[in-house]
């Protein structure tokens, strides 16, 4: 102990501690946040703080007095601590009640969950399949990257054919192709099954081209229909039926003669314009979806070629067949009337909420 200094008065420091607790009780009860509390404990208790400072007057003290005042600041210390919890839960409780009372109308309507549309391609793929299932027809599908056979040799495309140009065709490694049509699910289907055969085949097929009325992908269906005694009637008459449900009833059907390596004879399908009725006029003016010829193009048929037959090992003497081939975003565009092929392929939501 030091001499120069007066040991100090006992109870005046045991009565300083009390005081101290009491103090920061009061001192407490306006504050708002545990960050305003904590730095409230720390200027009592922290080592800096009031008790603290009161307890450097301890080791001035005779021995026999140290208890009682260690006493006092552990019942200081017990008592801040005490109140700082208190305090805390307090608050924990006002926010929870805050929360309870802000929380919820249970008679107010739900927010609505923004449902998505299915996009229009798929719109149409699905109501043609089922047109087809409707008439027998089973769907079938085939991979994207195709042989050259498949795609093109056995479909009586020979090698030095147009349509095997590098500029339509894209190439990818070990000598496969991008399908640049349906026409090989056929092949495919004839090849694991035998006759009778009524297949609608629908997915994508990719050629080398990119503009305002083509895309470098586009989806087609492919339709089959293989059977002893299959004649050119049964394809104008499917087709018809097709265009019947499709577009509207008593619309007509048109077939060009035209050229597909793998049918013959082979033609240009055309249905009656479902917006003039065939007439090519709509409100008295050229009408605006056939530009007035009064007819639209719908895609390519014809009769299986026997060549087909052959590559597949059917007996072209034995059976014959049908096939046709369309454009899915071109029969999109024409049910829906859009005019720029590319509002398919975009994704802009302001188009495509329109399908709903
Ligand atoms: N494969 C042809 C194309 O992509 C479409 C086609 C035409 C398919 C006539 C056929 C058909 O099955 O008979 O242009």
């Amino acid at each position: 102990m030091s001499s120069g200094e007066q040991a100090p008065n006992v109870a005046a420091l045991i009565g300083d501690l009390d005081r101290l607790a009491g103090a920061f009780a009061d001192e407490i009860g306006a504050l708002a946040t545990e960050q305003e509390i904590r730095l409230a404990q720390a200027r009592y208790l922290g080592k800096k703080g009031r008790v603290s400072e009161l307890m450097k007057a301890l080791g001035r003290l005779p021995p026999e007095e140290r208890p009682a005042v260690g006493e006092a600041a552990n019942r200081a210390k017990a008592s801040i601590e005490g109140a700082v919890a208190t305090r805390l839960a307090a608050l924990d409780e006002a926010d929870l009640a805050a929360d309870l009372a802000r929380v919820v109308d249970v008679t107010l309507p739900a927010r609505g969950a923004a449902l998505g549309t299915l996009h229009p391609l798929t719109l149409v793929r699905r109501e043609i399949e089922g047109i087809f299932l409707g008439l027998g027809f089973e769907v079938r599908t085939g991979p994207w990257v195709e042989t050259e056979w498949n795609n093109f040799d056995a479909l009586n495309t020979p090698p030095d054919h147009p349509a095997r140009d590098m500029q339509d065709t894209f190439f990818v490694e070990g000598g496969r192709i991008l399908r640049s049509h349906t026409s090989p699910v056929q092949i495919r289907t004839m090849l694991s099954e035998p006759p009778p055969i009524r297949i609608v085949a629908p997915g994508n097929v990719f050629r080398r081209d990119d503009d305002a009325t083509h895309t470098p992908m586009f989806p087609q269906m492919e339709g089959l229909l293989v059977d002893k005694g299959v004649s050119f009637a049964d394809l104008k008459g499917t087709l018809l039926y097709f265009v019947h449900r499709f577009f509207g009833p008593n619309l007509g059907v048109r077939l060009r003669p035209s050229y597909f390596p793998f049918t013959e004879p082979s033609a240009e399908v055309d249905a009656a314009c479902y917006l003039c009725a065939g007439s090519g006029l709509s409100a008295g003016r050229s009408c605006r979806l056939c530009k007035g010829s009064g007819w639209i193009e719908i895609g390519g048929a014809g009769m299986v070629h026997p060549n087909v037959f052959r590559a597949v090992g059917y007996d072209p003497q034995a059976v014959s067949g049908f096939a046709f081939g369309m454009g899915l975003s071109r029969m999109a565009m024409l049910k829906f009337e859009v005019d720029d092929l590319r509002s398919f392929y975009e994704h802009d939501v302001r188009f495509l909420a329109q399908f709903r």
